[in-house]
Protein backbone atom coordinates (compact mmCIF):
# COMPACT_ATOMS: atom_id res chain seq x y z
CA UNK A 1 0.00 0.00 0.00
CA UNK A 2 0.99 3.67 -0.55
CA UNK A 3 2.03 5.88 2.18
CA UNK A 4 1.07 9.24 2.22
CA UNK A 5 4.48 10.77 1.27
CA UNK A 6 4.13 8.36 -1.56
CA UNK A 7 0.65 9.51 -2.71
CA UNK A 8 1.14 13.47 -2.02
CA UNK A 9 4.26 13.07 -4.08
CA UNK A 10 2.55 11.16 -7.05
CA UNK A 11 -0.21 13.39 -6.68
CA UNK A 12 2.03 16.40 -7.96
CA UNK A 13 2.93 14.96 -11.01
CA UNK A 14 -0.58 16.49 -11.99
CA UNK A 15 0.87 20.12 -12.26
CA UNK A 16 4.10 19.06 -14.36
CA UNK A 17 2.81 20.12 -17.72
CA UNK A 18 4.97 19.15 -20.76
CA UNK A 19 8.05 21.34 -21.37
CA UNK A 20 8.21 23.21 -18.80
CA UNK A 21 11.38 23.77 -16.27
CA UNK A 22 11.09 22.32 -13.57
CA UNK A 23 12.81 22.91 -10.01
CA UNK A 24 12.98 19.35 -7.77
CA UNK A 25 13.31 19.68 -3.98
CA UNK A 26 15.17 17.32 -1.69
CA UNK A 27 14.10 14.96 0.79
CA UNK A 28 12.57 11.21 1.15
CA UNK A 29 8.91 12.54 0.11
CA UNK A 30 10.34 14.09 -3.02
CA UNK A 31 12.03 10.81 -3.69
CA UNK A 32 8.67 9.29 -4.89
CA UNK A 33 8.40 12.33 -6.70
CA UNK A 34 11.30 11.97 -8.95
CA UNK A 35 11.19 8.10 -9.53
CA UNK A 36 7.61 8.67 -10.62
CA UNK A 37 8.23 11.61 -13.38
CA UNK A 38 11.67 9.10 -14.37
CA UNK A 39 8.73 7.42 -15.18
CA UNK A 40 7.25 9.94 -17.32
CA UNK A 41 10.00 11.18 -19.13
CA UNK A 42 10.88 7.47 -20.18
CA UNK A 43 7.00 7.70 -21.81
CA UNK A 44 8.26 10.71 -23.56
CA UNK A 45 7.45 13.83 -21.24
CA UNK A 46 10.03 16.62 -21.76
CA UNK A 47 11.10 18.29 -18.56
CA UNK A 48 14.45 20.25 -17.73
CA UNK A 49 14.82 20.17 -13.93
CA UNK A 50 17.11 22.10 -11.61
CA UNK A 51 17.53 20.04 -8.46
CA UNK A 52 18.24 21.38 -5.11
CA UNK A 53 20.88 19.05 -3.98
CA UNK A 54 23.91 16.57 -4.56
CA UNK A 55 21.38 13.75 -3.50
CA UNK A 56 18.40 14.94 -6.04
CA UNK A 57 20.65 15.71 -8.69
CA UNK A 58 22.33 11.95 -8.70
CA UNK A 59 19.28 10.54 -8.21
CA UNK A 60 17.71 12.35 -11.15
CA UNK A 61 20.69 11.72 -13.06
CA UNK A 62 20.80 8.41 -12.26
CA UNK A 63 16.93 7.83 -13.71
CA UNK A 64 17.04 9.42 -16.76
CA UNK A 65 16.24 13.01 -16.21
CA UNK A 66 17.62 15.88 -18.24
CA UNK A 67 18.75 18.31 -15.17
CA UNK A 68 20.47 21.72 -15.26
CA UNK A 69 22.36 23.99 -13.34
CA UNK A 70 20.11 27.07 -11.96
CA UNK A 71 22.65 29.75 -13.62
CA UNK A 72 21.81 28.04 -17.03
CA UNK A 73 18.32 28.59 -17.40
CA UNK A 74 16.08 31.97 -17.15
CA UNK A 75 13.54 30.68 -14.84
CA UNK A 76 11.63 27.87 -13.33
CA UNK A 77 8.05 27.32 -14.07
CA UNK A 78 7.39 25.34 -10.75
CA UNK A 79 8.69 23.82 -7.86
CA UNK A 80 8.18 20.71 -6.06
CA UNK A 81 9.71 20.05 -2.76
CA UNK A 82 8.75 18.37 0.60
CA UNK A 83 8.83 20.53 3.81
CA UNK A 84 9.28 19.64 7.69
CA UNK A 85 6.24 21.39 9.05
CA UNK A 86 3.47 23.71 7.82
CA UNK A 87 1.26 25.76 9.67
CA UNK A 88 -2.48 26.94 8.70
CA UNK A 89 -1.12 30.20 6.76
CA UNK A 90 1.64 27.77 5.00
CA UNK A 91 4.49 29.10 7.08
CA UNK A 92 6.46 26.33 7.19
CA UNK A 93 10.13 24.94 8.31
CA UNK A 94 12.23 23.40 5.77
CA UNK A 95 15.60 21.90 5.75
CA UNK A 96 15.39 18.98 7.95
CA UNK A 97 17.71 17.08 4.86
CA UNK A 98 20.21 20.16 4.82
CA UNK A 99 19.07 21.50 1.25
CA UNK A 100 17.72 24.96 3.07
CA UNK A 101 20.19 27.28 0.90
CA UNK A 102 19.60 26.01 -2.70
CA UNK A 103 16.04 25.13 -1.92
CA UNK A 104 14.81 28.69 -0.67
CA UNK A 105 17.09 29.75 -4.10
CA UNK A 106 15.14 27.38 -6.46
CA UNK A 107 12.08 28.57 -4.74
CA UNK A 108 12.38 32.27 -5.08
CA UNK A 109 13.18 31.73 -8.82
CA UNK A 110 10.33 30.05 -9.59
CA UNK A 111 6.43 30.91 -10.69
CA UNK A 112 5.10 28.77 -8.60
CA UNK A 113 6.47 26.30 -5.82
CA UNK A 114 4.40 23.25 -4.32
CA UNK A 115 5.24 21.56 -0.77
CA UNK A 116 3.84 18.29 -0.73
CA UNK A 117 3.67 16.89 2.71
CA UNK A 118 1.57 14.13 4.71
CA UNK A 119 -0.45 14.72 7.47
CA UNK A 120 2.13 14.66 10.19
CA UNK A 121 3.76 17.40 9.15
CA UNK A 122 0.65 20.14 9.67
CA UNK A 123 0.67 22.23 12.98
CA UNK A 124 -0.77 24.70 14.93
CA UNK A 125 1.84 26.70 15.22
CA UNK A 126 5.43 25.95 13.75
CA UNK A 127 8.49 25.17 16.69
CA UNK A 128 8.35 21.34 17.02
CA UNK A 129 10.46 20.56 14.32
CA UNK A 130 14.02 22.04 14.84
CA UNK A 131 14.55 25.11 12.79
CA UNK A 132 17.83 24.56 10.95
CA UNK A 133 20.17 27.89 10.30
CA UNK A 134 23.03 27.48 8.10
CA UNK A 135 26.23 29.07 9.31
CA UNK A 136 29.84 30.08 7.79
CA UNK A 137 31.87 27.67 9.86
CA UNK A 138 34.46 30.13 10.79
CA UNK A 139 31.25 31.77 12.52
CA UNK A 140 29.57 29.06 14.51
CA UNK A 141 30.55 29.01 17.63
CA UNK A 142 30.12 32.50 17.75
CA UNK A 143 26.52 32.21 16.37
CA UNK A 144 25.66 29.48 18.85
CA UNK A 145 26.92 31.32 21.70
CA UNK A 146 23.95 34.18 20.42
CA UNK A 147 21.04 31.82 20.33
CA UNK A 148 22.25 30.60 23.45
CA UNK A 149 21.90 33.86 25.32
CA UNK A 150 18.40 34.42 22.99
CA UNK A 151 16.96 31.50 24.53
CA UNK A 152 17.39 29.12 21.08
CA UNK A 153 18.29 26.03 22.62
CA UNK A 154 20.86 25.77 19.63
CA UNK A 155 22.37 22.48 18.38
CA UNK A 156 25.47 22.33 15.91
CA UNK A 157 24.06 19.10 13.32
CA UNK A 158 26.03 16.12 13.34
CA UNK A 159 27.35 13.91 10.90
CA UNK A 160 28.35 10.82 12.93
CA UNK A 161 31.44 12.35 15.24
CA UNK A 162 31.94 15.51 12.19
CA UNK A 163 30.13 18.60 12.40
CA UNK A 164 27.58 18.26 9.46
CA UNK A 165 28.77 20.17 5.67
CA UNK A 166 25.83 21.10 3.47
CA UNK A 167 26.20 21.08 -0.16
CA UNK A 168 28.07 24.83 0.11
CA UNK A 169 30.44 23.41 2.79
CA UNK A 170 28.27 25.29 5.39
CA UNK A 171 27.27 23.88 9.12
CA UNK A 172 24.10 23.66 10.11
CA UNK A 173 22.67 24.89 13.62
CA UNK A 174 19.50 23.36 14.84
CA UNK A 175 17.24 25.83 17.26
CA UNK A 176 14.98 23.71 19.51
CA UNK A 177 11.93 26.38 19.60
CA UNK A 178 9.15 23.89 20.46
CA UNK A 179 6.79 27.04 19.35
CA UNK A 180 7.45 29.84 17.13
CA UNK A 181 5.46 33.09 17.86
CA UNK A 182 6.01 35.10 14.62
CA UNK A 183 8.09 33.20 12.45
CA UNK A 184 8.57 36.45 9.87
CA UNK A 185 10.31 38.49 12.93
CA UNK A 186 12.40 35.28 13.78
CA UNK A 187 13.73 34.51 10.79
CA UNK A 188 14.48 38.51 9.98
CA UNK A 189 16.14 38.92 13.47
CA UNK A 190 18.48 35.46 12.51
CA UNK A 191 19.36 37.02 9.14
CA UNK A 192 21.19 39.83 10.34
CA UNK A 193 23.51 38.22 12.11
CA UNK A 194 26.59 37.87 10.12
CA UNK A 195 27.49 34.64 9.38
CA UNK A 196 24.41 33.31 8.97
CA UNK A 197 23.85 31.86 5.27
CA UNK A 198 20.35 31.08 5.41
CA UNK A 199 17.21 30.07 7.69
CA UNK A 200 14.89 27.12 7.11
C1 LIG B 1 15.38 19.16 2.91
C2 LIG B 1 13.99 19.55 3.21
C3 LIG B 1 12.94 18.51 3.02
O1 LIG B 1 12.03 18.95 2.09
C4 LIG B 1 12.28 18.24 4.32
O2 LIG B 1 13.28 17.89 5.26
C5 LIG B 1 11.22 17.14 4.23
O3 LIG B 1 11.86 15.92 4.06
P1 LIG B 1 11.08 14.55 3.94
O4 LIG B 1 10.33 14.59 2.67
O5 LIG B 1 12.21 13.53 3.95
O6 LIG B 1 10.20 14.41 5.15
O7 LIG B 1 13.67 20.65 3.59
O8 LIG B 1 16.27 20.19 3.22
Amino acid sequence: MMNEKQLAAEKSIDYIKDGITLGLGTGSTVFFLVNKLAELVKHGLDVKCVSTSYQTSELAKNLGINTMQLNEVDYIDLTIDGADEVDRKLNGIKGGGGALLFEKIVATESKKVIWIVDSSKFVKKLGRFPLPVEVIPLAANHIIKRFKESGYNPIIRMNESKNYLTDSGNEIIDLHLHEIEDSIKLEQDIKLIPGVVEVG
